[in-house]
């Protein structure tokens, strides 16, 4: 595990481009693993403007997302869906069909349309580079501070306090859907590399349980401290909690 602290959250995201940009220089026909949320969004922004500039080129990258919620429309401006369509996808020139999200229909209790899911990143080869946020309890994709670590790509009730926390995308708390479907740990677990960016002084504690607490399901981030390949970026805020090096 690295880790690397940067005075501000912009310079935190930074690096992640930086990166990313790595990756698909190196690879061209990489396999992305995608992030929504507030935090990765300077990353995505700094990507778009290497593509403007000619730098990065995503017409041979494919894409999994991590998650989306249940039961929302594609074209609701809150879906994960249009997240990535709004912040990434539309400014640069990935191919429609290299973009995936998961999906989970009414009426699935998410056990079909998640193996489709895992069986579609085995076709694809695997995921070369994942980008994580947190949440503010370990979570990362939807996985929820639980009694056991999850598998594969499955659909969660989501905690409220996640539900609390993203209410400020929704019109009120109401309307946040309670089910997502989502990558489980071992999806993320066999991502070739991962990168995980913290921002924010509410994302403290979870570093710090993350990074210097034992591995544990209730701090899902935690398993991350056996993976081969993570990078962690933060602002200062977010490592506010970590013991001085
Ligand atoms: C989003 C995701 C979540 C977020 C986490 C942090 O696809 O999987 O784990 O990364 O909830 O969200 P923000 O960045 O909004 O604080």
């Amino acid at each position: 595990m690295q880790i690397h602290i940067y005075e501000t959250a912009e310079q935190a995201c930074r690096a992640a481009a930086f990166l990313f940009a790595a990756q698909l220089t190196r690879k061209p026909e990489s396999v992305l693993g995608l992030a929504t949320g507030s935090t990765p969004v300077p990353c995505y922004r700094d990507l778009i403007a290497y593509h403007q500039q000619g730098l990065v080129d995503f017409s041979r990258v494919t894409t999994f997302n991590l998650d989306e919620y249940c039961g929302i429309d594609y074209q609701n401006p809150c879906s994960y869906h249009a997240f990535m369509e709004e912040n990434l996808f539309r400014h640069v020139n990935l191919r429609a069909e290299a973009i995936h999200l998961p999906d989970a229909p009414r009426g699935d209790d998410g056990g079909a349309s998640g193996r489709a899911y895992d069986a579609a990143i085995e076709a694809a080869g695997g995921i070369d580079l994942q980008l994580l946020g947190i949440g503010r309890n370990g979570h990362i994709g939807f996985n929820e501070p639980a009694d056991a670590f999850t598998y594969g790509t499955h659909v969660v009730n989501l905690s409220q306090n996640t539900i609390d926390a993203n209410a400020r995308f929704f019109d009120s708390v109401d309307d946040v859907p309670r089910q997502a479907i989502s990558m489980g740990i071992g999806n993320i677990m066999a991502c070739r590399s991962v990168v995980l960016i913290a921002t924010g002084e509410s994302k403290a504690e979870a570093i710090l349980r993350t990074v210097h607490g034992p591995i544990d399901p209730h701090v899902p981030a935690s398993i991350l401290s056996v993976h081969p390949s993570v990078t962690i970026l933060l602002d200062r805020e977010a490592a506010s909690l970590l013991p001085a090096r």
